[in-house]
């Protein structure tokens, strides 16, 4: 297994959400929040998120997509594996994602989510990978930009492994990792 280089320690990650979520606090004061962690790469995110969200009326829901198949990147065909279980329709939603790379991902979710017609719609990123932008995506709030590393980690993985780390890490290149 290609070796895993530190690059946000757990400490880091944990003040930055707490920034977040500060902001978060603040915008969403007095409303109904719902929000939406994308399977499975932000699932340790979200859950962190979510929780330094008190004093918020908050719902959580998760949808499960798939951009990167057996290609070395994402297609721009995004499969829906687990839709929402909550109606979107009228709420206000954030949506949380792990990384923002070429952007057709989260392109993709915001039209799909934007046709069932919510109140507002937001996007919270943990890490931004902003060399690699194909397609603008309006961000909302965004953890850390970083350098076009493969990362894993807190969530992220490559080939399944290493989503239990609890910090975010890069893959040695000299190990040969290739993406997956
Ligand atoms: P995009 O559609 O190119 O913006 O890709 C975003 C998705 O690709 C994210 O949801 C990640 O799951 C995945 N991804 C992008 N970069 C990495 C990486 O460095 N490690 C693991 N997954 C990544
Ligand atoms: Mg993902």
């Amino acid at each position: 297994m290609p070796q895993v280089e530190e690059l946000i320690s757990p400490q880091a990650l944990a003040a930055r959400v707490k920034e977040l979520a500060a902001q978060i606090r603040r915008d969403y004061q007095g409303r109904s929040l719902l929000v939406v962690g994308v399977l499975k790469g932000a699932f340790v995110f979200t859950a962190d998120l979510v929780r330094a969200l008190d004093g918020l009326d908050v719902q959580v829901d998760f949808i499960a997509v798939s951009s990167y198949g057996a290609a070395t990147e994402t297609s721009g065909t995004v499969r829906i594996l687990k839709d929402l279980d909550m109606p979107v329709e009228g709420r206000h939603v954030l949506l949380v994602e792990d990384i923002l790379d070429t952007g057709l991902t989260l392109r993709y979710l915001l039209d799909y989510l934007s046709r069932q017609r919510p109140a507002s719609l937001r996007v919270c990123v943990l890490l931004d990978k902003p060399s690699r932008r194909k397609v603008e995506v309006p961000v909302d709030y965004v953890g850390f930009a970083i350098p076009d590393r493969f990362i894993v980690g807190y969530g992220i993985d490559w080939a399944e492994q290493y989503r239990h780390l609890p910090y975010v890490g890069a893959l040695r290149e000299e190990e040969g990792a290739d993406r997956e």
